[in-house]
């Protein structure tokens, strides 16, 4: 029946957690004509959905607009609606907690909320990124005890991870494959029928366990090369040697090679935490991840290596970094989105300000820093206009978006510290690589 009504797209779908994963699946079911409720605990956000209006960047309020008017979808606070949908789709937060180890209760609430609502003939899937057995022994018990039901009996369960890459020009949820595993066959079906209803390619595993896994070794894998290149960039950088124009020719390499770049730091929801994941599972099986630990310990001390090298710019002025004035460009953790969760700008902003220096930050983006845990004292803090840059000692390129005009950064700034070879088409002798 539930296999049926997913080919049909009579199946009504529902999306819990309206963020940066949320809200394209939203679109492309709507898109592919199905009807889709939107449930999320912040009713700000609910709100604004329901006008139409997108509050992510690259998310076009257009679309929502359209399928809000179409009546196609609608977002609520009440988890009542649940009863009233046949497939859900899990996409809650999964961050690590102050122990740096997984924090399942954003999971684990959703369960709680979804489950006295749970009926025969639905299918719940899991798309947060977490560590592989989540599906299996997290999500499953708490549905089956707040519903009385029995999974992949009454009710169908799988996981399938999400590889949105926000602002991604080349790929987007449509043309990304998508891997899906589940417990059971029927399942399995279902879930790749309804995936297969907007995206061009899936790709079906054997359990949700490894569907998990996947996740966990994609990022794991950016996580250890980045490091490996952020490692390499301070070595030849010792040596005189641009790391940058390195990649640029070892990327010839028609096989074996693929270029990472390195950077200031981490940041994101994904790349700075997912890995570790793994590491707190591993545990349980009396196993350390080593080369997790390394890539996490080689990233996490970028920031310091940049502001070391700002700090040394500023000696060759003759600049005390106590009482300079510092310039960040870029806030966001990447070129070209609004996202600013584990920015490394945060830390190294952090860094500068211990140091004695006044610092600013300019990101096209981002007008006021929002509330983040780990920084409560930049709650607030406002944007400078780009028309002050020539009052600083110093800019710092940290996030290379494409909108900024570095020629006339360059020329109105009186020492560039660039961390993402942004400046690589300028000659001038007040850039330095960091
Ligand atoms: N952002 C990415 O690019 C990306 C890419 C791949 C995977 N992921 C994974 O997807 C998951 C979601 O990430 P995101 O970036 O979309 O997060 P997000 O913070 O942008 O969105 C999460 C949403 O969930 C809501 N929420 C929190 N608790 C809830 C609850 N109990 N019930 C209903 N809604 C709740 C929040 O209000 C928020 O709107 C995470 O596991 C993340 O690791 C993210």
């Amino acid at each position: 029946m539930l296999l049926e009504q997913i080919k049909q797209k009579q199946a009504r779908i529902g999306i819990i957690g309206l963020g940066y994963v949320g809200l394209p699946l939203v679109i492309e079911f709507g898109r592919a004509g199905f009807h889709v409720v939107g449930l999320d605990i912040d009713p700000t956000k609910v709100e604004r959905l329901n006008r139409g209006e997108s509050y992510i960047k690259h998310i076009p309020s257009k679309t929502l607009r359209e399928l809000v008017e179409q009546k196609k979808f609608k977002s609520t606070t009440d988890f009542s609606s649940v009863s009233n949908l046949e497939c859900i789709l899990i996409c809650v937060p999964t961050p690590l907690n102050s122990n740096r180890e997984p924090d399942m209760s954003f999971i684990v609430a959703t369960a709680r909320e979804i489950a006295p609502h749970l009926r025969k003939e639905q299918m719940v899937i899991l798309e947060s990124t977490t560590y592989p057995g989540t599906t299996r022994d997290v999500l499953i018990p708490e549905l089956e005890s707040g519903s009385g039901l029995k999974a992949n009996q009454d009710f169908y369960v799988a996981y399938s991870p999400e590889r949105e890459d926000p602002n991604n020009k080349d790929f987007s949820t449509s043309t990304i494959p998508k891997v899906i595993g589940a417990d059971s066959d029927y399942a399995l079906e279902c879930a790749n029928t309804l995936y297969l209803s907007f995206i061009n390619k899936t790709v079906p595993v054997s359990s949700t366990q490894t569907a998990e896994a996947t996740k966990l070794m994609e990022n794991i894998f950016r996580s250890v090369n980045i490091a490996l290149v952020n490692e390499l960039k301070v070595i030849f950088d010792k040596m005189g040697i641009d790391i940058w124009e390195v990649i640029q020719a070892a990327s010839t390499k028609p096989f074996g090679y693929m270029p990472f770049y390195p950077g200031p730091g981490l940041g994101g929801h994904c790349i700075p935490i997912d890995p570790f994941y793994l590491t707190w599972k591993a545990r349980e099986f009396g196993i350390t991840t080593r080369f997790i630990e390394l890539a996490g310990e080689i990233n996490v001390a970028m920031p310091e290596y940049v502001v070391n090298k700002i700090l040394l710019a500023l000696n060759e002025k003759g600049i005390s970094v106590k009482g300079s004035r510092i310039l960040i460009l870029g806030f966001a953790y990447k070129k070209n989105i609004d996202d600013d969760r584990e920015s490394p700008s945060y830390k190294i902003m952090e860094l500068l300000l211990q140091y004695g220096a006044e610092v600013e930050f300019h990101d096209p983006y981002i007008e006021s820093i929002g509330v983040k845990r780990e920084y409560p004292q930049f709650t607030g803090k406002k944007r400078v206009s780009l028309e002050s840059i020539d009052q600083f000692d110093i800019t710092v390129i940290l996030t290379d978006h494409s909108d900024y005009d570095y020629e006339a950064i360059v020329s109105q700034s009186r020492l560039v510290v660039d961390t993402r070879n942004a400046c690589a088409n300028i000659k001038s002798n007040k850039i330095i690589k960091a």
